[in-house]
């Protein structure tokens, strides 16, 4: 019957034209990672602990010069992440800021500085919890390297809620806002409302 041999060519046409848009869509879609383009399966992330503790991987910085912008540079990396990490992190935001900070240390590119860096880390682990703790804590450890630096140390109960890195005006910053120097910093004081 013509009309039966219509409906079975145009059925098997209809199954090639699936199955070759099916090819064309697999080969072109990227895995789509919830936060970005990651790695597919076949390149995994693992971040253990063998990773994140592992032995640092620069060299002694001869360059004094270089060591020290490099630092205070660093310092401010470090000190503008605390103030900017949620106030309330997902359990998913503090193990994130843990493992960046035991990489920032081990891959620190003053190899002396990472290595005392480390063991400074395994005496005072990361506080992750909130940023508050998170900004005393980078506060403290900064202190622990002054120490040994034999320079000044910065009074980090004086922190307030955290280290003005001068973007606190699009933060879900509460209450009035009182700018303040001291000691080369500029704090913000919290003030409760009502
Ligand atoms: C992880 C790490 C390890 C280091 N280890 C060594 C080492 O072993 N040997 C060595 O010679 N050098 C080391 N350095 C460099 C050293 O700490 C200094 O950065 C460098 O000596 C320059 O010092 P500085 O006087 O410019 O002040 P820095 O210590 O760099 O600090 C300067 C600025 O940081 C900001 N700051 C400080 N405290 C806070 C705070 N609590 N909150 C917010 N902001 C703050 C302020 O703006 C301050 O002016 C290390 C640096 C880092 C980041
Ligand atoms: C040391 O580092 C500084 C700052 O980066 C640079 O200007 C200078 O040329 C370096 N000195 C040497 C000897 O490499
Ligand atoms: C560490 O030393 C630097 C440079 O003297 C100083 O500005 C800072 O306040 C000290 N302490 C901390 C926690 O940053």
């Amino acid at each position: 019957m013509p009309r039966r041999q219509h409906i079975t060519v145009f059925a098997i046409l209809a199954l090639f034209a699936f199955i070759g848009t099916s090819f064309v869509l697999m080969f072109r879609s990227q895995p789509q990672g919830a936060d970005y383009p990651g790695p597919t399966s076949q390149e995994p992330v693992l971040v253990d602990n063998e990773i994140l503790l592992g032995t640092a991987t620069a060299p002694k910085l001869e360059n004094e010069t270089l060591k020290a912008e490099l630092g205070n540079a660093a310092w401010k990396v470090l000190h503008t992440t605390m103030a900017k990490f949620p106030d309330k992190p997902t359990e998913e935001d503090s193990q994130a800021l843990k493992s960046y900070i035991h990489l920032f240390a081990r891959l620190y590119p003053c190899g002396e500085c990472a290595r005392h860096f480390q063991q400074i880390l395994a005496k005072f682990p990361p506080q992750v919890a909130t940023r508050s703790t998170a900004a005393a804590w980078a506060c403290h450890v900064h202190n622990e390297v002054n120490k040994s630096l034999k320079k000044d140390l910065f009074d980090c109960s004086k922190i307030g809620d955290f280290y003005d890195c001068g973007c606190a005006d699009d933060g879900p910053v509460k209450g009035k806002e009182k700018e303040k120097e001291k000691d080369g910093f500029k704090q913000l004081e919290l003030e409760k409302e009502g």
